[in-house]
């Protein structure tokens, strides 16, 4: 994400924190003298809902973008959590001091965005697991809706040839294929649910926040008709939401969510 993907993404995403901090405390329960790692801990809110139940327990948390852990920082932070910043998508990240480290990884909503996912990053979790620790992962099915819409703005004629070398970011899954790739790795799953839920907006300014992560092909145009690009593009992207009974704008995400042991 660029500076201002993430920002829009923290200003969208504050509004189904509460949700998420519900969702991964219920399915991570932590003990006090737990070390977790956070991969992609993107501003910080899940880290820290976390490491608030830990007593001697300690957090690494890291991210890819510096400015994500710059809010994590100022908004988040707590002396049990070191956040820093380093690609989950290469191998040297997974520190060699960190394996068979760690009770705990959370890594969410995250591992669709990383080409290398599966070789280096559920590798990387499963080896910084001790033996019987628990990792909570979910990941995006390849059908999910803003994929595809997505995809979409790739072949509008007047835009196309900006694209022509552009490799989609998203790594969307399938269900078999993520149940086989966590089985290669090493890992028993202990549950394995698939749930649709929807990205809704009630205003364009949301409905921006929501989509701007969706659009990083917008820096293939050049700088001067990026603007214009990306007005289409939303046009489009909030042509395409479903319609609701009050109005509100809704896109949907396919998401695979799973709890897994080493
Ligand atoms: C959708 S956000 C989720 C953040 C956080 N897990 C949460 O749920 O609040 C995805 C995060 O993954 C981070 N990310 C993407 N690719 C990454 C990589 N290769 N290594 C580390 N972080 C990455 C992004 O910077 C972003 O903060």
């Amino acid at each position: 994400m660029d500076p201002a993907e993430s920002k829009a993404f923290s200003s969208y995403r504050s509004r189904y924190v509460a949700l998420s901090i519900k969702e991964v405390l219920a399915a991570l329960p932590m003990q006090s003298s737990d070390r977790l790692l956070d991969v992609c801990c993107g501003s910080g809110e899940l880290t820290k809902a976390l490491a608030d139940q830990l007593q001697t327990g300690r957090v690494t948390a890291i991210d890819i973008n510096p400015q994500m852990v710059e809010i994590a920082e100022s908004a988040n932070t707590s002396p049990n959590i070191t956040f820093a910043v380093a690609d989950a998508g290469n191998a040297d990240t997974f520190l060699s001091t960190w394996k068979n480290s760690y009770d705990k990884v959370l890594c969410y909503y995250s591992l669709y965005l990383i080409k290398d996912w599966e070789a280096v990053t559920l590798k990387g979790i499963y080896e910084c697991l001790k033996p019987g620790g628990i990792a909570f992962l979910n990941t995006l099915a390849a059908s999910t809706h803003v994929f595809q819409i997505g995809k979409d703005g790739l072949h509008f004629p007047k835009w196309k040839q900006y694209f022509e070398d552009y490799e989609y970011p998203m790594h969307g899954v399938t269900k078999d294929y993520f149940k086989e790739a966590l089985e290669k790795v090493g890992f028993k799953i202990k549950s394995f649910q698939f749930s649709v839920r929807s990205l809704d907006a009630d205003n364009d300014q949301t409905a921006r926040n929501i989509f701007r992560p969706f659009t990083s092909q917008s820096n293939c145009v050049p700088a001067e008709k990026r603007e214009q690009y990306r007005e289409e593009f939303f046009q489009y992207f909030k042509k395409q939401s479903k319609d609701t009974d009050d109005g509100t704008m809704r896109w949907e995400l396919e998401v695979i969510t799973v709890v897994v042991e080493k």
